[in-house]
């Protein structure tokens, strides 16, 4: 049987993901330490870039299921000595259940997932970052209900996590509301295929108007380092702030997938107001994720 893989929210369907976004409700309200559905199994986790959410909640959620992770980082293993990802991929998944990447290139994981024989999963790369998007939508599920026929607006970088979105407005049936500098929007292939589901806008104001949900993320990605300076020029009209909270609905929820720069995307006053939910999304990456390795693992 070929492996299914969780590389974009796309590679399940509308109805798939609902149900995994409900299995991790439930398991996050009905926790049963004697349910190891993963007793035996292994996960290998292979970092080419820095995490505390993805590596924490993954190796926790392995072990919540009776299971175990394995980290590997390129510094330590031969990928960092060049060998080639086609010959990783068959050795690696010839002993272990799953395989997670983030990866700093999308084609990485694409390869390496063209020669696994267990399902792949996308950790992060510079295209997408379908895993945070579970958590995203579990957490407006838990606060709000169903996130189909509602507006969500994205204001900031058009990058791994405004993809994600864009096919999460797909998947979910929401509107996507991006406001974003002309140089920095996200890939047009991306936004062509999501139809009229995305509108584009000039301010962060205009883009907030009777949101549901505004979502904001670094203006300098990992890997982007050196760019800092002349992003957070170009970023600068693009802040979430008490303005833009004021133009959405009343009982709008803020989130951001996390680490953070207060002061820069999104102020102090917002992201640690009544109206943001990281926490709640950042802990919803342990509960989503294990529903995502019961769904690829234990078909
Ligand atoms: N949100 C997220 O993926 O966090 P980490 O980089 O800490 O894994
Ligand atoms: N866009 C950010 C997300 C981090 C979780 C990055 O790629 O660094």
């Amino acid at each position: 049987m070929q492996p299914r893989h969780f590389i974009s929210l796309l590679d399940l369907s509308s109805t798939e993901l609902r149900a995994l976004i409900h299995r991790a409700i439930e398991l996050k309200n009905h926790r049963d330490p004697d349910f190891q559905p993963m007793k035996g199994r292994v996960l290998a986790m292979i970092f080419e870039k820095s995490s505390t959410r993805t590596r924490i909640s993954f190796e926790a959620g392995m072990a919540q299921f009776g299971g175990s992770a394995i980290f590997l980082s390129p510094r330590d293993t031969q990928l960092g000595r060049g060998e080639p990802m086609e010959d990783s991929a068959k050795v690696i998944s010839s002993m272990v259940d799953c395989i997670m990447l983030r990866t700093h290139k999308h084609e990485t994981v694409i390869t390496f997932a063209q020669h696994s024989r267990v399902p792949v999963i996308n950790g992060l790369t510079d295209l997408l970052h379908p895993c945070q998007l579970l958590a995203d939508m579990q957490t407006y599920f838990e606060l709000r209900g169903d996130i189909a026929g509602k507006t969500v607006t994205w204001i900031g970088d058009g990058n791994n996590m405004c993809h994600s979105y864009i096919n999460a407005a797909r998947q979910f049936d929401f509107k996507l509301n991006i406001a974003c500098p002309a140089e920095y929007r996200p890939v047009q292939s991306i936004v062509d295929a999501a139809g009229n589901k995305v509108s584009f806008f000039d301010t962060p104001e205009q883009a907030a108007r009777q949101a549901d949900l505004v979502v904001t993320d670094v203006w300098a990605s990992m890997g982007q380092e050196d760019e800092q300076k002349k992003r957070e020029l170009a970023f600068r009209d693009f802040q979430v702030n008490a303005q833009t909270m004021r133009a959405a609905n009343k009982d709008a929820l803020f989130m951001h997938c996390l680490p953070a720069h207060r002061g820069e995307e999104v102020t102090e006053e917002v992201i640690d107001g009544p109206q943001s939910a990281i926490f709640p999304e950042a802990e919803n990456r342990l509960h989503a994720q294990k529903a995502l390795l019961e769904f690829l693992i234990c078909r």
